[in-house]
């Protein structure tokens, strides 16, 4: 199904998720941010969506906000146009990170600046060593907001952030891996082959125990030892009362019917 500016498919479990405006590089104007939250809504619940994979046509995965659409002509409208357009890109990006299934970013081309907000917002992230990263807002004269900062204060060591931010320059997708912006890269011509390998790895497991995980790892990461441990315990119990029959299977599945360990592999759902 194609949307204007978003495109996507459900092939096996998995929903591809493009930004489509390739020839503006996938740069995020208002009408793809509006665009791309109607599309999370949709995909969301669906039982033949079990990951998301979002990826860009073309050769950009995203070039970042869009300076004309998004900065100048929302920036001429007023103040009211500006936090509009804010909270629809930021809007779509919160969901993202605590979408209700896991989510991988497939970093096909170039990501700029904005773009650090879906990228961060991804549950994983595999890049093409081809691809090209940068904060370049340094190079047009403002800070990386939108959340760039943080993203960058978050993942990166002080040292890589502060020079990543103050010179804009690019780092190839080899290099994004190594900073740990992103968990691999690998040659462009093998990435959706193992993008479609991890997702298929997400897809055999506990579709409760994903979310209550993911959401588990970005909540304790601001939490003391303590905070985090009571968090844990009560999380597990809300899982639990999710109609989470799948929990006592996995159990069953080892303990009496001996089929699998837990160890190594997941159970048969
Ligand atoms: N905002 C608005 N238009 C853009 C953007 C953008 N972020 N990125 C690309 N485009 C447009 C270009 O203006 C051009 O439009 P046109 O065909 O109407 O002239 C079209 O997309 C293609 O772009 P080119 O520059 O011709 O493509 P090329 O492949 O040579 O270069 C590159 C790609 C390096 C990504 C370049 O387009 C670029 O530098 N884009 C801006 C990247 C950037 O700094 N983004 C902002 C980050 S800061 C932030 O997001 C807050």
């Amino acid at each position: 199904m194609t949307g204007e500016t978003v495109a996507f498919d459900i092939e096996k479990g998995i929903a591809w998720v493009r930004f489509n405006r390739p020839d503006k590089r996938n740069c995020m104007n208002p009408a793809l941010n509006r665009r791309m939250m109607e599309v999370l809504d949709e995909l969301e619940f669906r039982d033949d969506v079990g990951v998301l994979v979002l990826s860009g046509e073309g050769s950009a995965w995203s070039a970042g906000m869009d300076l004309k659409e998004y900065f100048r002509e929302t920036e001429a409208k007023g103040l009211g146009a500006i936090r509009k357009a804010q909270s629809e890109a930021y809007g779509w990006w919160r969901r993202l990170r605590w979408y209700g299934k896991p989510t991988i970013a497939m970093v096909n081309g170039w990501c700029f600046g904005g773009g650090y907000g879906p990228l961060f917002a991804c549950d994983l992230a595999f890049a093409a060593d081809e691809a090209q990263f940068a904060l370049s807002e340094i190079n047009w004269g403002i800070l990386p907001g939108g959340g760039a900062t943080k993203v960058v204060a978050d993942l990166l060591s002080m040292r890589d952030a502060m020079y990543h931010a103050l010179t804009g320059e690019l780092i190839d997708g080899r290099k994004a891996a190594a900073w740990k912006l992103v968990n691999e890269s690998l040659p462009l011509a093998d990435l959706k082959v193992r993008v479609t390998e991890v997702a298929t790895i997400l897809l055999k497991k506990n579709p409760i125990a994903l979310k209550a995980t993911k959401d588990a790892i970005r909540r304790v990461a601001e939490m003391t030892y303590d905070n985090a441990e009571d968090y844990l315990v009560r999380a597990q119990e809300a899982a639990n009362s999710h109609d989470n029959e799948g929990r006592k299977e996995g159990i069953r599945q080892f303990i009496d019917e001996k089929s699998y360990k837990p160890g190594l592999a997941a159970y048969d759902k």
